[in-house]
């Protein structure tokens, strides 16, 4: 096994000249992808999730929530900057688990990022499609419900879901730099709505509504933590950008801890406005933000968030897919997946077949399923990758102490290490029935690893 991990090292180092038909075309600057990291972050985490974590777990406690995970995300982070500007590659965490632990454990790895990029894609696009929904009806346009809800929830299918998937999809088939430009066009207004809700907001907090501060005391902060560590996951896709970067080596670790830093400013601000301005007992709805400026009777503010909710929500969904795709890629390459989905369409440069056959796979998905028991499951996927990717830095440094490293994790292993054990903490706050999921999830990997990826790896024992 250790002699197939270094015929990988010697054969797969970043290279800025590949030319055949698997290989991307390098076109993302460091600004691109400071924006899709934000991109990916920004969505429903805020949008959505704020109001009833403040309700129903934390209170106005709630930023210390937010801290919690995103210290945990931070410590992941630095790992990320690291090995991403170090091994590279499309892969993000698969590649890095190959390169330090082997091919099962990478396979394991990868099976669990395809749960994480699939689920909280399709899962967005069914919040987008409640957003969509409330703004076709304030022009008094109306959808029959039956077209807004799958057949579990009394619908037929999700059409909104579905259109924003066939969308992001198109963009993602058009071309990378085109995605990009579309991701910081509507990155720029998320960001803008967010920065004017905190400027209408904040003259109007009144400190009486942080009062009590621990309604639910510290197991609430901790319940919230579990479950608005969602809000922080994406900057991770920033590292599936390694192979379409001019100069990854600089640009991914800017990318992803400057996108995670301001997305956790923002995050405290508007948590701690937020409950300032409306009794924590009032927030428990899915437009948390509208409600604030409806409250203070911004009614045009109001609809102004919901626009800003669609933008960041779309650019979660373009994110999430593109990192699934680049995912997938990274996987068929090393023929763990079928070759057929390595082809690179020379014209676009982007892997065309593997994007249609995610398009069909997550509307389906989106279009059918309620998704709302599932998305816990991304949290539990994404945990235990950041677990993973905090241990390849550590077996990397002991492994391959020489290896280049354009960018090295402070204090390693201590932030690995915290950042092992803030994910296993965060685990353990999630609920039973999750840890269930995810362990018939990779499960149903392992058998097809066994049936199928291992006969065909590209490097036999
Ligand atoms: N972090 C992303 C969101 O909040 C997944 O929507």
């Amino acid at each position: 096994m250790d002699k197939k991990i270094q015929a990988l090292f010697r054969t797969k180092k970043i290279s800025t000249t590949d030319s055949d038909s698997s290989s991307l075309r390098r076109s993302l600057s460091t600004f691109d992808l400071i924006c899709m990291g934000i991109g990916a972050i920004v969505g429903a985490g805020i949008f959505v999730l704020t109001g009833i974590v403040a309700a129903t777990k934390a209170g106005p406690a709630m930023v210390l929530s937010f801290v919690l995970a995103g210290l945990t995300s931070a410590f992941a982070a630095f790992s990320y900057a690291e090995l991403s500007s170090s091994v590279g590659g499309c892969g993000s965490a698969y590649g890095y688990a190959y390169r330090s632990a082997g091919e099962l454990f990478a396979w394991i790895i990868g099976w669990d990022l395809l749960l994480e990029y699939l689920i909280s894609a399709a899962a967005v696009a069914n919040g987008w499609s409640s957003y969509f929904n409330d703004i076709l009806q304030s022009f008094h346009l109306v959808i029959s419900p039956v077209w807004l809800n799958g057949p579990f929830e009394g619908g037929i299918i999700n059409l909104p879901a579905i259109l924003v998937v066939l969308l992001t999809g198109t963009l993602l088939i058009l071309g990378v730099k085109l995605s990009a430009r579309f991701n910081v066009l509507m990155v720029c207004i998320k960001l803008s709505v967010i920065i004017l809700f905190i400027l209408l907001t904040c003259r109007h907090v009144n400190p009486a509504n942080w009062h009590p501060f621990f309604p639910f005391h510290w197991h609430g902060v901790l319940a919230g933590a579990a479950l608005v560590f969602f809000a922080y996951i994406g900057f991770d896709a920033v590292s599936t950008a390694a192979e379409e970067t001019i100069t990854p080596q600089i640009s991914l670790p800017i990318g992803i801890i400057v996108s995670l830093l301001v997305s956790t400013l923002l995050y405290i601000v508007v948590t701690l406005v937020l409950t300032g301005v409306v009794p924590y007992t009032q927030l428990n709805v899915s437009s948390p933000l509208s409600l604030a400026l409806s409250h203070l009777g911004y009614r045009m503010g109001a609809a102004i968030i919901d626009l800003g909710a669609i933008a960041g929500l779309t650019t979660v969904i373009l994110v999430m897919f593109y990192g699934l795709t680049r995912i997938l890629l990274a996987m068929s390459r090393d023929k763990l997946l079928p070759t057929f989905f390595i082809n690179v369409n020379s014209k676009t440069g982007t892997p065309i077949r593997i994007i249609v056959i995610i398009m069909v796979i997550n509307s389906t998905l989106a279009g059918l399923f309620p998704l709302t028991v599932l998305a816990d499951l991304v949290n539990i996927g994404t945990l235990s990758a950041f677990i993973i990717v905090c241990a390849c830095v550590i077996i990397l440094r002991h492994t391959k102490p020489d290896m280049e490293r354009p960018f090295k994790t402070p204090f390693s292993p201590l932030i690995p290490g915290l950042g092992i054990v803030s994910c296993f903490y965060l685990i353990a706050g999630l609920p039973s029935i999750t840890w269930l999921r995810f362990l018939i999830w990779l499960f149903i990997g392992l058998i097809i690893y066994y049936t199928y990826s291992r006969h065909h790896s590209l490097v036999k024992e």
